[in-house]
């Protein structure tokens, strides 16, 4: 399963997806986070790695010459991706964890990030993944990439929310998009609520906008802190509230546990 974690600009994506991710490998999933984000170079951290992976932009020596080097030897030009093709400069691991990055701006100047949407939309293209193996898309901020084909071939969309309404018009945007290139799964997580009655009243908003509510992150303190530090805590209110949000996640999609006798699988529903 494919699940790409979308929103506006600062809705809390990242945090998101690293609280999915360690709930996923608790439950003994192998996960894949993928760093789509060309922004941000901060996720490797809130993942509990010290440092990041060589992006995968770098195989294919850099931006300017993705397209020459696209079909060049590489685990690039394979049809398939699996995890275990991807090398060891290219992710970096721990406990069922991994982690790649497809590219960051790093210079001013350097032209602009559509190489790096090729980039995304290949490689989760090729990406191949066994039954108890879960891939989760931090996307960059916003709606461009669905411009460039970044979601292609992904099975479920999870829109991230918070209260201010311009974040709820950019959900409604993504719903719509995902939508519109036939993506069944197509979620809203509420995040960085302050109260109950906020909370009913953005569920109300996004409900009259035709989006399923699959749960609510509270404003956290203790997300907000370990956020000084990059990190992201690994227990607490969110981490009891995140693993509501993958149950729902997991049974839309009709996953069964990887030790659920072994056999889990994959089979997306299909109404
Ligand atoms: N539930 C929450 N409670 C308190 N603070 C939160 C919560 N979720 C996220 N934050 C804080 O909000 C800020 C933005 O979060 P995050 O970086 O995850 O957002 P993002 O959507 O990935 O941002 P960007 O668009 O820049 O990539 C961070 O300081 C983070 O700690
Ligand atoms: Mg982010």
């Amino acid at each position: 399963m494919k699940i790409a974690v979308c929103g506006k600009g600062g809705s809390g994506k990242s945090t998101i997806v690293a609280l999915l991710a360690n709930e996923a490998c608790g439950r003994d999933y192998k996960v894949l986070v993928v760093d789509s984000d060309e922004s941000n170079s901060g996720l490797f951290r809130m993942l509990g790695f010290d440092h990041p992976p060589v992006p995968l932009m770098e195989l294919v020596g850099g931006k300017k010459s993705l397209k020459q080097k696209m079909s060049q030897p590489s685990v690039l030009a394979e049809s398939h991706i699996l995890l275990g093709d991807i090398s060891p400069q290219h992710r970096v691991t721990r406990d069922g964890l991994m982690l790649v990055s497809i590219g960051k701006i790093l210079q001013s100047l350097e032209g602009c990030a559509c190489p790096m949407g090729v980039l995304s939309r290949e490689f989760l293209k090729k990406l191949t993944l066994e039954t108890d193996e879960l891939a989760i898309v931090d996307m960059e901020a916003g709606v461009e990439h669905f411009g460039r084909g970044v979601e292609t071939s992904i099975d479920s969309v999870l829109i991230v929310v918070e209260p201010p309404l311009e974040s709820v018009n950019v959900g409604q945007k993504i719903h719509e998009l995902a939508k519109g290139i036939g993506i069944k799964n197509v979620w809203a997580v509420m995040n960085k609520v302050p109260s109950g009655e906020i909370a009913t009243r953005l569920k109300t908003e996004l409900q009259e906008r035709h989006i399923e509510v699959i749960g609510c992150i509270y404003f956290d303190a203790d997300i907000f802190r370990s956020s000084l530090e990059g990190r992201i805590p690994v227990d607490g209110v969110a981490v009891r509230e995140i693993k509501e949000v993958l149950d729902c996640i997991l049974s839309r999609a009709c996953l069964r546990p990887p030790d659920d006798t072994g056999l889990a699988s994959s089979t997306l529903h299909s109404d």
